[in-house]
C-alpha cells in the first residue's frame, strides 16, 4: 500500500475548494491516512521545496505557500503517488486536462491549488516533514483490515 503527501495550497483553501478537492481523491479510491490545517513557515517551506532552491520561481513559491493556511494530508492506495498526480493534473493549470483538479479549477502556474509527491522517495521524505511516524502507523494498523485490494 503506497502513501503520498498532498497539500491543498492557500489559493484552494481561500476559495473554499477543500471539500471538492478531497472528494476528487476519495472518489478516485484513495484513503485519507492523516490530515491537518496549518500555516507553513519559511523554514518548513524551504524544507518541503528543497529541490527548487535557487530556481527563479523559488522566492515566489515560498511566499505563496506561506501566505495563508494549507491542508496537509497523507493519502493511501495502490500506486497512490501516480494516481494522485494524475488526479491533480499538469503543473501549469492552463496545460492541465479537463477532469483534473488543476484543469478544472485553475488557470495560473503560480496558483495551482494542490501539491502531490512526485515519487515514492519524495513521498516518504515529505510525509516525514509534515506528520509523525506515530500518526501514520496508528492509521495503518487500525485500517489495514478493511482496505480492499
Ligand atoms: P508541486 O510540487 O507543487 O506538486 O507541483 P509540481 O510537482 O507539479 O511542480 P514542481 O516542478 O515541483 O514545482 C513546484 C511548484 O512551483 C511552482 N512553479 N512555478 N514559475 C515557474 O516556472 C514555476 N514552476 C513551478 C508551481 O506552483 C509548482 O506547483
Ligand atoms: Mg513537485
Amino acid at each position: 500500500m503506497e502513501q503520498t503527501l498532498i497539500l491543498i495550497k492557500p489559493d484552494a483553501v481561500q476559495r473554499s475548494l477543500t471539500g471538492k478537492i478531497i472528494a476528487r481523491f476519495e472518489n478516485r479510491g484513495l484513503q485519507m491516512v492523516a490530515a491537518k490545517q496549518l500555516l507553513v513557515d519559511q523554514k518548513l517551506a524551504e524544507e518541503h521545496y528543497a529541490e527548487h532552491v535557487g530556481k527563479p520561481f523559488f522566492a515566489g513559491l515560498v511566499e505563496y505557500i506561506t501566505s495563508s493556511p494549507i491542508i496537509a494530508m497523507v493519502l493511501a492506495g495502490n500506486n497512490a503517488v501516480k494516481v494522485a498526480r494524475q488526479t491533480i493534473g499538469a503543473t501549469d493549470p492552463k496545460e492541465a486536462s479537463p477532469g483534473t483538479i488543476r484543469g478544472d479549477y485553475g488557470i495560473d502556474l503560480g496558483r495551482n491549488l494542490v501539491h502531490g509527491s512526485d515519487s515514492t522517495e519524495s513521498s516518504q521524505r515529505e510525509i516525514n516533514i509534515f506528520f509523525s511516524s506515530e500518526q501514520i502507523n496508528e492509521w495503518t494498523m487500525a485500517n489495514e483490515k478493511w482496505i480492499v485490494e
